[in-house]
């Protein structure tokens, strides 16, 4: 019984894992270093939606912190145009090639919010841009910070961004009309890489300590991987102290205002990064007010944690849009390139403008637009 389905569905899995073990072999390999003395690129892609508006006034802003710079020949700011949801649907790409090519050349990318398609909404299914960049790029490492000092919480997400549950995420199988099989990959060289990047990040910002988060108890080989490799990098820190959550009780403890300050660095699998950087940021004022990089080796992204809202475009509000999530973004892309002074400026100036609340941007004409904020931004600056 069901010998064709199980053949096809072979035949299938075989497939999917040479895919991974090819991957694996191109992390294996060492990254071309970039020459020294070349200028900075950093791409600017605006993505659908709002996500033209708050990008644009977003790189102005990094236009004139970078002044200096841009003159000397140090940095360019390069407009990338293309990642938008029409043109994706022309192409019938994720990312068409032109544009992918285009985002290979930077050495940095701020990114708007692109718009996903979904099952019913009418447009073809067609990946998500942001899975597919990081995929492309090779951006292992989804950093998500999140910090409310007046309550002592300042914890930094170190989210697997490749592998997990997103390896295969559109490669799943309907093996008869009655049984769905998805997929989950771990990887010794991707958990290393993501582990390697939290405690080195703790060792270098003075954080003493990491947890690694999981769900080893139920999903035994993915999760236990992650977990033993994570602990295995884990002893060369011996400074630090590590410890160990189950992802169930890790988000309940998220909201334990006794035992939440205790978090500081976190590294967790993708899916489960996804979710528990969504509640984090509600915390600090909702996914609008946080910031999120995309690291490789080679490459980097940063972008907003939210989405392109285009109901805000449909009627008529899109200059109300907020910038503050793709502001925090540029600040983390700043000290990404080596410019940490200036990171810490903007960052303190949006920390000035979330204190005083002279000018409030609500998404409608109960407050600012989006020029508005900047205007007072800049007077922080
Ligand atoms: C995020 C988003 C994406 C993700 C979506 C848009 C595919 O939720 O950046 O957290 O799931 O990673
Ligand atoms: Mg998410």
């Amino acid at each position: 019984m069901f010998e064709k389905e199980i053949k096809e569905s072979l035949e299938k899995f075989e497939k999917l894992i040479a895919s991974q073990l090819e991957r694996i072999e191109r992390m294996k390999k060492e990254d071309e270093k970039k020459a020294a003395g070349e200028a900075i690129v950093i791409g600017i892609c605006g993505g659908d939606g709002i996500g033209p508006i708050i990008t644009k006034a977003t790189s102005n802003v990094l236009a004139s912190l970078l002044a200096s710079e841009i003159e000397q020949g140090k940095v360019v700011l390069r407009e990338i145009e293309g990642l938008t949801i029409e043109n994706r649907i022309e192409k019938m790409q994720a990312i068409p090639d032109d544009v992918l090519a285009e985002l290979k050349e930077c050495d940095t990318i701020l990114k708007g919010p692109t718009t996903t398609p979904q099952a019913g909404d009418g447009m073809p299914n067609i990946e998500s841009a942001n899975v597919k960049m990081r995929k492309e790029l090779d951006l292992y490492a989804n950093v998500r910070p999140v910090r409310i000092p007046e309550q002592g919480i300042d914890w930094t997400f170190f989210r697997e961004n490749t592998e997990g549950a997103y390896a295969l995420g559109s490669e799943g199988m309907n093996i008869t009309e009655d049984l769905a099989f998805d997929f989950t990959v771990t990887t010794t060289q991707g958990t290393d890489r993501i582990a390697r990047a939290a405690y080195e990040f703790a060792h270098n910002n003075k954080k003493d300590r990491v947890s690694i988060i999981t769900k080893a108890n139920v999903v035994k080989t993915t999760d236990g991987k992650f977990l033993e490799l994570s602990k295995q990098i884990a002893k060369e820190y011996p400074d630090i102290i590590t410890d160990e959550w189950y992802v169930d009780i890790l988000s309940a403890k998220l909201i334990d205002e006794k035992r939440r300050r205790d978090f500081k660095v976190l590294v967790l699998p993708n899916l489960y990064g996804d979710i528990i950087t969504d509640e984090a940021a509600e915390f600090q004022g909702g996914v609008g007010t946080a910031g999120s990089a995309n690291i490789g080796d080679k490459h980097s992204m940063f972008e907003a944690i939210h989405g392109s809202a285009p109901r805000m475009i449909q009627e008529g509000r899109g200059h109300y849009a907020d910038p503050v999530s793709i502001l925090r973004a540029a600040a983390m892309l700043l000290s990404h390139i080596g410019y940490f002074e200036l990171s810490q400026k903007l960052d303190n100036a949006l920390d000035e403008c979330a204190a005083e609340k002279k000018v409030v941007v609500t998404g409608r004409d109960t407050g600012a637009t989006c020029e508005e904020f900047i205007a007072y931004l800049e007077t922080k600056l």
